[in-house]
């Protein structure tokens, strides 16, 4: 008999991460998105972790709306910068910034450094009935001298992955997806859903 495939909300408005997740979780549950849920509300996001953010941006959907949940931060960890800008990523170049606002500040911050090295980190925080569960992932690589590639979005064009030449932004989704940060972090919770569905 086929089994019901469980539905949960991906609390995010961001369409790149949809695809990405909805890709990682096909066959294992069907995400969501706010939209289809009618949640249409501008979450803040105002704790100082990747942790509390992802929790925050969960726990409104599940409070609110009822649903299953899981919602990510990630933030863009830069060792010359003393790990900034951090969980403060989106924001970096200030509140209503473009990512390429973020790009161009991160590349003025650093130039004429030679430790480019940065890192990106993800959590996911997911709500399945009363419990709460976190899963993280992170790739380490390098900041690039300048923009390459037009795929992904945020600061994929100046992010290049270790052992890899190209930016995240010149990578086929499902290479970026096999070794990227939230990629990571979702194919732990894609096993631990598959665990939980058995
Ligand atoms: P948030 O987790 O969506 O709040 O993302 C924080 C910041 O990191 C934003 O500026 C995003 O554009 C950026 N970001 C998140 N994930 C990625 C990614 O996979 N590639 C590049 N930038 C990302």
């Amino acid at each position: 008999m086929m089994k019901n495939i469980p539905e949960i909300v991906f609390a995010t408005n961001n369409s790149h991460k949809l695809e990405e997740a909805r890709a990682i979780l096909e066959g294992k549950v069907k995400v969501m998105s706010l939209a289809e849920i009618g949640c249409h509300d501008d979450i803040p996001e105002t704790a100082d972790t990747l942790e509390g953010n992802a929790l925050i941006k969960a726990r409104w959907v599940k409070e609110r709306y009822g649903y299953d949940c899981f919602a990510d931060d990630t933030g863009l960890m830069v060792e010359a910068l003393g790990g900034a800008p951090g969980v403060y990523s989106a924001r970096y170049a200030g509140e209503h910034c473009s990512p390429a606002d973020n790009i161009k500040l991160l590349l003025k911050n650093l130039s004429g450094k030679t430790d480019r090295r940065a890192r990106f980190a993800t959590v996911v925080a997911l709500i399945l009935g009363n419990e709460e569960y976190l899963f993280e992932g992170e790739v380490k690589g390098m900041i690039a001298e300048e923009n390459s590639g037009t795929a992904g979005f945020g600061y994929d064009p100046v992010f290049v992955p270790e052992n890899s030449t190209l930016s995240f932004a010149e990578m086929a989704p499902e290479d970026k997806n096999a070794i990227s940060h939230r990629g990571r972090a979702m194919a732990k919770l894609s096993e631990f859903l598959s665990i939980n569905n058995q």
